[in-house]
């Protein structure tokens, strides 16, 4: 277990303050301060430059990358062949700022006022300081920052500078700056890799009075991008305006003749576009977007950025009573969500969203088992978005395929953006089959929760079918099993044990998988024959598959252990020796920092949850007294050194009966990045982890789950908190839920009425407006 981190910002329920600069924090806070609107990400280091180390600064687009051959000392056929690696963009919030000739750096002179606020009911951010020059000129600037929410091409930066007690020349640099600070070399294997200048073309650019543009081309991957500014400058005080250029980088500098007391405001509109394997964009063209998102002016902006953030909290938020620091670790949770994720069905959301490059920018199945589930029940149309990334990328998975030897169907790479597997690892890579049966999952659930069938005959039965076509080819009925279905040569969630026989979440989720391919299958046939025939055409599917994948699904060998009464994780798991917890210190941990793999792999011990992750998955197929078995004994040997482990440990816990234990693994969950409990948000935030939280407070504490198409809770409120309330889409309704200590109401908000159950007691909600209500009886610990 980790030490206990302490809490770094005021706690706020609407808001993250920095109150008074933070040198040590910086890094830590250029990622919770990122900004982003599921296309750019902005981290939140300052305009005017404050680098103390390398790779603070960012800015990214969702999907847009360069490619990078991967260099191994001793290669093998089928190794993955190139990275992609999320490129960082010019700069383009940085303004240099000099006063009378001093240029303007909080690690210079001295600071009589400093704060900072993330607004996460406005979508902004705004920092403020007083701050006076090594000479004694003091200046008070204020910065908001926004990420438009309704313009995905667009941010802006909103400066306000006002000397206090002195008249003289400020200028005011701004610039789109190509010269990216670059990531080092590193053995943490979570960081990115160094970009490659080489692979950068830049293109003829402008910088003409208030307006910049610097094109570029990314040879290895084919990508255009186009970074451009306009500025709007307002002030009493007289100034001139000059450009400045070289390849990469443009910028308008503005100098003024200030006077004390007389503001200077600057206004600065930066645009982003890129294209794979298109022509440049014209810089002309984004002269005319700049110029009209300018003429709105930067408080209209910020009217429709509320607005936006309006609605999705409406949606989306979970209001807790009691506890103020969960309060706002959910909404940051929540909010940095919503941020990231790619809404047009080609790009995702990465590991770390948008608020750094550690993992290189790639998306995992963090996506479909974690975030999903999220905006499936807030925001279904976002939840189909990610799922059409899947489909827009299932060639570069069929082709994934064929060099794995697998002759029918796809492989879904572990790791990438553009859709080729980029895992250099592959036996905590390629080795995680189980990515093609977790989507599967996901595909399945969108459909149950929707209902939309739409999406299923068009995309969803091709990701599905062919996804489960591979188990056919990797699995094979085992004679030495009776015949049971057995798959060998996998890693499964939980990378401290790879390349073993029958991991126990591989074969169940793929067995689920296969049961559902045969199912949609045999709806697509009858729902609509000629969009069946015309997929089993272009996939080329042999009539007799659907059987026999029923058939592999029947016989799904799942490893149990009657002895223990559990399931193991795989065939050779529980003849290892389970690990010195005892004598590992807590300065060894994460385990993959100190010790080679092989050490790891031999011994008992789990870098996250991968059994117990099976059972709330597929929850109804277990009992609650299984599930309490495996909890019991997977728990203590678990490190949870993945950001992915406690939320699932969580929910479990809820469920078997360990309300204290869920508790804590919750807080530890909801405030991950605020507290940097894992010591690396500096590197970006864990989507994956802000996933879990939500599903921690619905899945966990009101204990949904699904079955047969149904909405079960099972709610309770853990210690510390006064009670809760949330919302749910389902099928085309709207609910509410609000639980306290006494009670539990169930209110249909709007659309056609629905059956749910509490607990044993079905609940039918017949017409808008409608309210039931319930008596919560208190969760017992179980001993
Ligand atoms: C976890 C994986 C996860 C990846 C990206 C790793 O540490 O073990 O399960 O997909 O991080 O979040």
């Amino acid at each position: 277990m980790k030490q206990e981190q302490q809490i770094k910002h005021e706690v706020q329920p609407w808001d993250l303050l920095e109150r008074g600069f933070q040198p040590e924090d910086y890094c830590l806070n250029a990622t919770l301060f990122s900004l982003g609107n599921g296309y750019i990400g902005l981290r939140g280091a300052f305009e005017e430059g404050y680098d103390p180390e390398p790779f603070t600064d960012g800015c990214y687009l969702n999907g847009v990358y360069a490619c990078e051959p991967i260099s191994y000392g001793e290669s093998a056929y089928g190794y993955a062949r190139n990275n992609q690696r999320m490129l960082t963009m010019p700069d383009g919030k940085s303004i240099h700022i000099w006063i009378d000739g001093e240029r303007m750096s909080l690690a210079e002179g001295k600071l009589l006022n400093y704060s900072r606020k993330l607004d996460m009911t406005t979508g902004t951010m705004e920092r403020k300081c007083t701050w006076c020059s090594p000479q004694g000129k003091t200046i008070e600037l204020t910065i908001k920052r926004l990420v438009s929410l309704s313009e995905k091409h667009l941010f802006i930066i909103n400066l306000e500078l006002t000397p206090l007690n002195f008249e003289g020349e400020v200028r005011l640099q701004s610039r789109l700056d190509g010269d990216f600070s670059q990531a080092e070399r590193s053995d943490d294997p979570r960081l990115a890799s160094p970009i490659d200048r080489e692979d950068i073309r830049w293109l003829e650019n402008t910088a003409d009075g208030s307006y910049l543009a610097l094109p570029l081309s990314v040879i290895s991957s084919g990508f255009s991008i186009c970074s451009a500014a306009l500025h709007h400058c307002e002030s009493d005080s007289e100034h001139t305006i000059d450009n400045s250029w070289s390849e990469d980088r443009v910028s308008t500098e503005y100098r003024f003749n200030a006077k004390p007391n007389t503001p200077i405001r600057l206004t600065k509109y930066v645009a982003y576009f890129a294209e794979q394997h298109a022509e440049p964009i014209e810089t002309a063209q984004l002269r005319a977007y700049l110029e009209r998102c300018a003429a709105r002016g930067f408080e209209e902006h910020a009217v429709s950025q509320h607005e936006e953030m309006d609605r999705f909290w409406l949606e989306s938020d979970i209001q807790v009573r009691g506890d103020d620091a969960l309060q706002q670790g959910i909404r940051f949770n929540l909010f940095h969500l919503f941020q990231s994720l790619g809404r047009d069905g080609r790009t995702n959301i990465a590991a770390k969203g948008l608020s750094g490059d550690g993992y290189d920018g790639h998306y995992f199945w963090d996506t479909e088992i974690y975030v999903l589930p999220f905006f499936l029940y807030t925001q279904p149309l976002l939840a189909r978005r990610l799922l059409e990334y899947r489909h827009s990328i299932l060639d570069a998975a069929r082709t994934r395929a064929r060099e794995m030897t697998i002759n029918k169907g796809a492989l879904f790479p572990w790791r990438t953006i553009g859709g080729e597997e980029c895992s250099a690892y592959y036996p905590a890579g390629t080795a995680q089959y189980h990515i093609n049966a977790d989507i599967a999952y996901a595909v399945r659930h969108y459909c149950q929760v929707t209902g939309d069938t739409e999406f299923l005959r068009d995309k969803g039965a091709e990701v599905v079918i062919e996804g489960a076509r591979m188990w056919m080819e990797i699995g094979h009925f085992n004679s030495r099993r009776n015949n049971q279905f057995c798959i060998n040569e996998v890693t499964g969630p939980d990378e401290y044990t790879a390349l073993v026989d029958n991991n126990f979440y591989t074969n169940l989720m793929a067995r689920a998988h296969l049961e559902y391919a045969a199912e949609v299958f045999q709806w697509l046939q009858s729902f609509d024959p000629e969009a069946c025939q015309t997929l089993v055409k272009n996939i080329q599917l042999d009539p007799a598959e659907p059987a026999n994948w029923t058939r592999a699904a029947e016989a799904m060998y799942l490893p149990y252990d009657s002895s223990e009464g559990i399931h193991p994780q795989d065939d050779g798991f529980l003849n290892k020796p389970v690990w010195d917890f005892a004598e590992t210190p807590e300065e060894k941990y994460p385990l993959l920092l100190h010790y080679h793999p092989l050490v790891i792999y031999r011994h008992q011990v789990c870098k996250q949850a991968d059994v117990v992750l099976g059972l709330l998955l597929q929850s109804s197929e277990f009992s609650v007294e299984q599930k309490r078995r495996d909890f019991d004994f997977y728990e203590p040997l678990t490190t949870h050194d993945s950001t992915l482990s406690a939320c699932i440990h969580s929910i479990i816990a809820s469920e078997v009966g360990y309300p204290k234990k869920a508790l804590s693994y919750f807080q530890q969950v909801a405030r991950m990045d605020l507290d940097n409990h894992h010591n690396n948000t500096q590197h970006g935030i864990h989507t994956a982890c802000m996933g879990g939280t939500w599903m921690c407070m619905v899945q966990g504490f009101a204990g949904m789950r699904l079955h047969d198409n149904e909405l079960n809770f099972n709610p309770y409120v853990p210690e510390g908190m006064d009670g809760y309330r949330f919302r749910l889409q389902f099928r085309g309704r709207t609910l509410a839920l609000d639980i306290d200590r006494l009670k539990t109401s169930y209110t249909l908000v709007s659309g056609e009425p629905i059956t749910l159950h509490h607990r044993e007691e079905v609940v039918l909600l017949s017409t808008p407006g409608q309210v039931q209500t319930f008596q919560v009886t208190a969760m017992e610990e179980v001993s």
